[in-house]
């Protein structure tokens, strides 16, 4: 491998390329031929370098030169080679792991609103769609907002304590969303139409169609001019739409403390079309709302002039609702946390 004159130089230079050429095309690993010539000891273009030494000084520019060219030459070449080596590497990689991204997933099971909930938004709907804004109120009530401000005085029947549950003398677990309409016409000039959806609580039994707490949905309307008119056209618009438009709507005077005159509102039995069932008690009619015009002493208890305002308020069983709509005959099913039962709807 000595040698002595550029022209030998020449030719080793010329070898060591061609190698290094046909080398790359035989597909060998970026890092044997690494080291067959730039190894640090006996790399074949780490020898020509050795080799300078022996160069005559006046051709060493030239030949070092030249030797750094082909150095340059190989490195260009390693480099070539390691990055296509990378990509076959990472081709080969994604081929293994190659994701069918048509074939079905895995379902996880997705939970849904639960029945109460389906109805209670349904109820919503309806009523937004007529102008009615949604309004909240505390579960833990005091006795003034639960009784006294409905125009249920201190002795009525209705606040005996078997029916309510009561944490002092003065506050309770609200029996009813009636509070509801306390509060809102407190904070609101009228005219007000709302409705208001939540828990009551109430000292019964569970049974078929008892439980000691359910939900229900509270409204009021207060204008100016307010008639029986709007109250009878807005409950049955309201139960026509929620129902179905065939549904015939009575009502029924009643009496509650906080309206004047008050009703009870049926509709036309859904199972038998009022022709008389079990559901209906042979009756044809079934009961859904108690409700009625506001009564003054109630617009007085929150310093609305009952000269100028009418209002008409109602109130409904969520359960109820949902248990005719849905054809279920006991109350408890709602909060067994059966999903059996739940995943029908
Ligand atoms: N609060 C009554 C109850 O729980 C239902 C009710 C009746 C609400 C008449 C009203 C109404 O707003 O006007 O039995």
């Amino acid at each position: 491998m000595l040698c002595y004159g550029v022209e030998m130089l020449d030719e080793q230079i010329e070898r060591i390329r061609n190698e290094f050429e046909s080398d790359t095309q035989r597909a060998r690993s970026p890092q044997d031929l690494h080291n067959k010539y730039l190894g640090r000891k006996s790399g074949l273009v780490t020898l020509l370098l050795k080799q300078l030494q022996q160069v005559p000084a006046a051709e060493k520019p030239n030949a070092g030169k030249r030797i750094n060219e082909l150095k340059l030459e190989v490195e260009a070449g390693l480099d070539r080679l390691e990055s296509e080596a990378a990509a076959q590497a990472l081709a080969v990689r994604l081929e293994s792991e190659r994701v069918d991204v048509t074939l079905p997933g895995n379902r996880r099971p997705a939970g849904h609103a639960h029945p109460l909930t389906l109805v209670r938004s349904e109820i919503e709907e309806i009523f937004s769609f007529m102008g009615y804004s949604v309004e909240d109120g505390p579960e833990i009530e005091s006795a003034f907002y639960n009784f006294e401000a409905l125009n249920i005085p201190e002795h009525h029947p209705a606040r005996d304590s078997q029916d309510t549950f009561y944490i002092s003398d003065s506050l309770l677990l609200r029996t009813h969303t009636s509070p509801v309409q306390i509060r809102t016409m407190q904070k609101q000039r009228p005219p007000l139409r709302i409705i208001c959806p939540g828990k009551v609580y109430r000292r019964d039994n569970p049974d078929a169609t008892h439980s000691p707490a359910f939900q229900q949905i509270e409204g009021l309307a207060v204008d100016e001019g307010l008639t029986f008119r709007d109250f009878k056209g807005t409950l049955e618009f309201f139960l026509k739409s929620f129902f179905s438009q065939k549904t015939r709507v009575r009502f029924r005077p009643s009496y509650f403390a906080f309206t004047e005159p008050s009703a009870e509102v049926d509709i036309s039995c859904i199972f038998c079309s009022g022709a008389g069932c079990r559901v209906c008690k042979a009756s044809g009619w079934v009961e859904m709302l108690g409700a009625g015009m506001v009564d003054p002493a109630v617009f007085r208890y929150v310093d609305y002039d009952p000269e100028k305002l009418a209002g008409f308020a109602f109130g409904l069983g969520i359960e109820r609702f949902a248990m005719l709509k849905y054809s279920v005959n006991n109350i408890q099913h709602f909060y067994d946390s059966d999903l059996r039962f739940l995943e029908q709807f």
